[in-house]
């Protein structure tokens, strides 16, 4: 029998245990041995649950327990789980855990003190829930360079844009319909505003080139501000907004981006509905990869976290080359503003064929979109650096702006 702890007896550690209980066969026969939970460290006391005798209060008692080979943690938040992780690989166990807010702003640290106390910190569930991008991304791809990465990597929010443009709900409607299905928080900022995508879109990124940038180096956009209207113009140029997460990596630099964007049919990602994920990733030698599946929710984050248990336990994981992230060096990331992107912009006016005359001397050129609400224009600029495109907003050249979302590149 193998000993493991929980960190957390939340929604997603509850999901260990089940699991774990439900697949102990093929856990088993994978691993070698059986897998047995025995201990939970959490605030609460559980005594309705059969595991609440398990349930300790104290890291203490997990850090010193030597039976404990593997500690999951699924507590959340950067504190006290930082702590808490580095006292456990200190006491010599594996660890794993589906937090990512701690990787994206303490994953060198971790990474290093696993590598230094000889054990394994994986994060496999920290972006993704359930889908097994990030294992993927480090073998599979190991003989290629990603230079691209586009994804929805945030279920609230795709559920959110979904139910817009599915069933034309306002934002607002929509996310109060995520809040009562419990996809969403009763302070949905982290989701909404782009924070939760913005951290697993650091984490990939630094899975592909070993670079961890800081949340300042990328640039994030709420979706808070997408409206019924938007979403229909989306529709009407062959399309739909989605949320993504991106980089796009050079030899020496990389730019990191999460803003809503206009994503055309064309492209598979603007098919993955409701609270599904999906990660796109482009490489020279492999051409595009696209990871699939159930983002966020009890049982695919908890199933990917029992998979990294696994990994570790059948000595898969130790064959892996370890985890050897730096901070990004000076000047990796590259400024938002230098990227050029297509925009869609809707002005309010009267005077439409004033507002389309300033539009081409401002851009060049620029594509009506049929079918404007009335009192508006709509137009797809051609690809403009970033910083332009701000500098005509801002300064009153387009007229009265109503809406502006860039097209994916
Ligand atoms: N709040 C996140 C989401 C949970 O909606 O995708 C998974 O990270």
């Amino acid at each position: 029998m193998i000993n493991i702890a929980i960190l957390g007896f939340g929604v997603v550690g509850g999901g260990i245990t089940e699991v774990i209980r439900e697949n102990a066969e093929s856990l088993k026969s994978y691993v070698g041995d059986e897998i047995y939970v025995k201990k939970i460290l959490d605030l609460r006391d559980f005594p309705d649950s059969p595991y609440g005798d398990r349930v300790v209060h104290d890291i203490n008692e997990i850090i010193r327990d030597d039976t404990i080979s593997v500690v999951c943690e699924t507590m959340g938040g950067v504190n006290p789980a930082f702590d808490f992780s580095v006292a456990v690989m200190k006491s010599g166990k594996s660890m794993v855990t589906a937090n990512k807010e701690l990787v994206a702003k303490r994953g060198i640290e971790l990474c290093e003190i696993a590598r230094d106390c000889g054990v394994l910190y994986l994060f496999e569930p920290s972006v993704g829930g359930g889908i097994p991008e990030i294992r993927s991304m480090r073998s599979s791809l190991a003989g290629d360079t990603v230079t691209a990465i586009d994804g929805i990597l945030n279920g609230t929010t795709n559920y959110i844009l979904t139910s817009m443009e599915r069933d034309g709900a306002d934002f607002a409607t929509a996310l109060k319909e995520a809040q009562r299905l419990g996809y969403a928080e009763a302070n949905p900022s982290a989701d909404v505003d782009g924070l939760d995508a913005q951290r697993k879109i650091m984490i990939l990124t630094a899975v592909a080139t070993n670079n961890l940038v800081c949340e300042s180096d990328v640039y994030t956009e709420t979706m808070t501000g997408i409206t019924p209207e938007d979403m229909d113009a989306a529709k009407r140029w062959g399309g739909t907004v989605k949320l993504l997460g991106s980089s796009r990596i050079d030899k020496d630099s990389a730019s990191l981006y999460v803003c809503p964007c206009f994503v055309p049919k064309s492209s598979l990602l603007s098919s993955v509905s409701d609270v599904y994920n999906a990660v796109s990733v482009v490489s020279p030698v492999t051409g595009d990869v696209m990871y699939y599946g159930r983002g966020a929710g009890r049982m695919p984050t908890a199933g990917a976290v029992v998979s990294d248990v696994a990994c570790i336990l059948s000595g898969l994981a130790a064959k892996e080359k370890p985890c050897a992230w730096q901070a990004a060096p000076e000047g990796w990331a590259r400024p938002f503003s230098e990227n050029s992107f297509e925009y869609y912009v809707r002005v309010k006016t009267d005077l439409a064929t004033e507002a389309l005359e300033s539009a081409r001397l401002s851009f060049g050129a620029v594509k009506v979109l049929e079918g404007a609400p009335e009192g508006c224009v709509e137009y797809i600029t051609v690809k403009t650096k970033e910083d332009i495109t701000s500098k005509l907003i801002s300064e009153g050249s387009l007229g009265n702006v109503e809406s502006v979302i860039r097209i994916m590149n």
